[in-house]
């Protein structure tokens, strides 16, 4: 039985006259302690299948399940990464991270609490603006203390949207370095979603692309049995290195020219895709409403 798996998991958005089919028969199995990177094109549908993963949004076909049970609602076992950060604007750095870890850790003291949070915060490198608000971030610093905040939450699974996209080169790495390090050391289940080859072959057991939408699909997952600690610095030398690398995006480029034929071949028209509040019907977490950037979810 698979740690957490999507089991021919299909979901499309609009009405029935105007559906575009996002996702389509898409199956993952997960292994605890594994991490799999998954990598795609923009507007492919990988937000979409991180958010199914966290319980976010349901299929309309098949089944998300984790444990053998099905996902039917955000958990504090599965944290996810938003892409767009989703931070509170009127709590500093210290308080968005504070807020997450009071959801999932109660019962801390108020001294626990801060210690907690006050790590996480070294961490991504932001101890001296702890107390700014996210306006007065960079989009660099609001992608880290996203990230702090997700992991402060310790969850059993990390769900990561492009986490560490808008950082520079060497932050980038040393973030890289970091949740490899937590992922090893607190024996936890990561799945990523990444548009960069070489972050992916850095930190992944297992590289799984998603093809082109609508009606995307994960393709067959590459194996990476690169030995670790892996060395950034070899990437460019060695031959297992550049092998996979060569293979993976050659694989890409034959996905981006696939979709090109096709489009030029049936002629489609862009769908007139308009954004459904699945929401507003029923009760939503603390999750969703950050998720959506509702001002109510403190
Ligand atoms: N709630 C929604 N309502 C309508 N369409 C949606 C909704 N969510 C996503 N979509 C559509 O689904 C498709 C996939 O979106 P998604 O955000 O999952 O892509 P992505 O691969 O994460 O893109 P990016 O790389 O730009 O982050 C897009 O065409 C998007 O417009
Ligand atoms: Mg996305």
């Amino acid at each position: 039985m698979a740690f957490l798996e999507l089991d021919h998991v299909s979901l499309g958005f609009g009405p029935p006259n105007d559906r575009t089919e996002v996702l389509k028969d898409v199956n993952l199995q997960v292994q605890e302690n594994e991490f799999v990177a998954i990598i795609g094109f923009s507007g492919s549908g990988k937000s979409t299948l991180v958010s199914l993963l966290a319980g976010l949004q349901q299929p309309e076909k098949g089944c998300v399940r984790m444990h053998g049970q099905p996902v039917t609602e955000p958990g504090p076992e599965r944290g996810i990464m938003f892409q767009n950060y989703s931070l509170l604007p009127w709590l500093s750095v210290h308080g968005n991270i504070e807020l997450a870890v009071k959801q999932v850790f109660p019962r801390y003291s108020r001294a626990e609490r801060k210690a907690h949070v006050e790590r996480y915060i070294e961490m991504v490198n932001l101890t001296p603006a702890a107390d700014k608000k996210p306006s007065e971030l960079s989009g660099g610093m609001r992608q880290r203390v996203s990230l702090a905040r997700t992991l402060a939450m310790q969850p059993e699974v990390i769900l990561l949207d492009e986490p560490l996209s808008a950082l520079d080169a060497l932050t980038r790495a040393n973030l890289q370095d970091e949740i490899v390090r937590i992922w090893g050391e607190d024996r936890r289940t990561v799945v990523m979603i990444t548009n960069d080859v070489d972050e992916a072959l850095l930190m992944a057991d297992r590289v799984v692309p998603l093809t082109m939408g609508p009606e995307a699909t994960l393709a067959d997952a590459f194996t990476i049995d690169l030995p670790r600690p892996r060395d950034r610095t070899l990437s460019n030398s060695d031959p297992d290195f550049k092998h996979l690398r060569n293979r993976i995006t050659q694989y890409l480029i034959g996905l981006n020219e696939e979709a090109k034929a096709l489009r030029v071949d049936e002629r489609k028209e862009m769908p007139d895709v308009r954004p459904v509040d699945f929401y507003a019907t029923r009760r939503t977490s603390f999750w969703e409403r950050l998720r959506n950037n509702d001002t109510d979810a403190a």
